[in-house]
């Protein structure tokens, strides 16, 4: 495959950190473990992007809106893990000059949580070495309905036309924004599937499965991934030709 073929190092990377509890369970012990270990594999993650000078934007999936069906406890250890988590980090984060920003609704979550999460936004704000996007009683369908939900307001209050509505319009109001579309997806613990994370945002990006357990994928793993992604030819509906004509010029 010639150079004109090749796709550039992706610049946001969307990751479903599947499989912790797993990895516990291969071991005997109890799913925390699992998450725990979770927890190192995230900073090893952050670490790479943030040295990685192609990547700007790190979204990782945390805990989706259907995460609350599982049991109490698992929930609850989930949560606790997040605080202990988001108090160890946040300092270390803005050391290395990175923007911390949360996706999802983040009403259900207890007052002392919501305010960790907002101190950390606050004080991460005008980093820019990387922003990374932690997904926390996040899903696609909530992101979309509620976008659906504030332009409805905002035509019934005239202040847009339902004739002006596009999808240029509705991604405003979704809550990425301001940040491009993920170029590349990567979904460990051997599910293929979506399981409800940023549906809209993910029209063109490429995706990549891999059987890896969450606490088991390092930066070698990651690099893999980027390896991978640089070897197709992303088309956005154009033939191949014209792509590499696109390359040439
Ligand atoms: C992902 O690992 C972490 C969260 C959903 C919070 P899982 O807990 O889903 O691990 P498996 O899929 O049961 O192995
Ligand atoms: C998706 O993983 C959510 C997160 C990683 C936070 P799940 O383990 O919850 O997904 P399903 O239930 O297997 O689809
Ligand atoms: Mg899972």
């Amino acid at each position: 495959m010639s150079n004109k073929f090749i796709s550039a190092a992706p610049s946001h990377i969307a990751i479903i950190m599947d499989g912790n509890g797993r990895w516990a369970q291969q071991r005997f012990l109890p799913r925390a473990v699992g998450h725990h270990a979770g927890v190192k594999s995230v900073r090893r993650i952050v670490e790479f992007c943030a040295d990685d000078p192609n990547c700007n934007v790190l979204t990782l999936f945390a805990f989706s809106s259907e995460n609350w069906r599982r049991p109490a406890s698992e929930v609850k250890l989930l949560m606790n893990l997040f605080m202990k988590t988001l108090q160890s980090e946040i300092d270390k984060l803005h050391k290395n000059n990175i923007r911390l920003r949360f996706i999802g609704d983040r009403t259900a979550f207890n007052e002392q949580l919501q305010q960790k999460m907002f101190e950390g936004e606050e004080k991460t704000k005008n980093n820019t070495a990387l922003t990374l996007v932690i997904a926390a009683n996040y899903g696609g369908r909530w992101d979309i309905s509620q976008a659906c939900k504030t332009i409805s307001q905002r035509v019934a209050a005239g202040e847009l036309s339902p004739c002006a509505i596009n999808e240029t319009v509705i991604n405003e109001h979704l809550c990425l924004a301001d940040l491009p579309d993920p170029d590349l997806f990567i979904r460990t613990g051997g599910e293929r599937r979506v399981s409800n994370f940023m549906l809209w945002q993910l029209a063109y990006t490429e995706f990549y499965f891999t059987s890896t357990l969450w606490p088991d994928f390092n930066k070698l793993s990651l690099q893999d991934a980027i390896t991978d992604f640089k070897s197709r030819q992303r088309r956005f509906g154009h033939t191949g030709e014209q792509i590499a004509e696109l390359a040439t010029s």
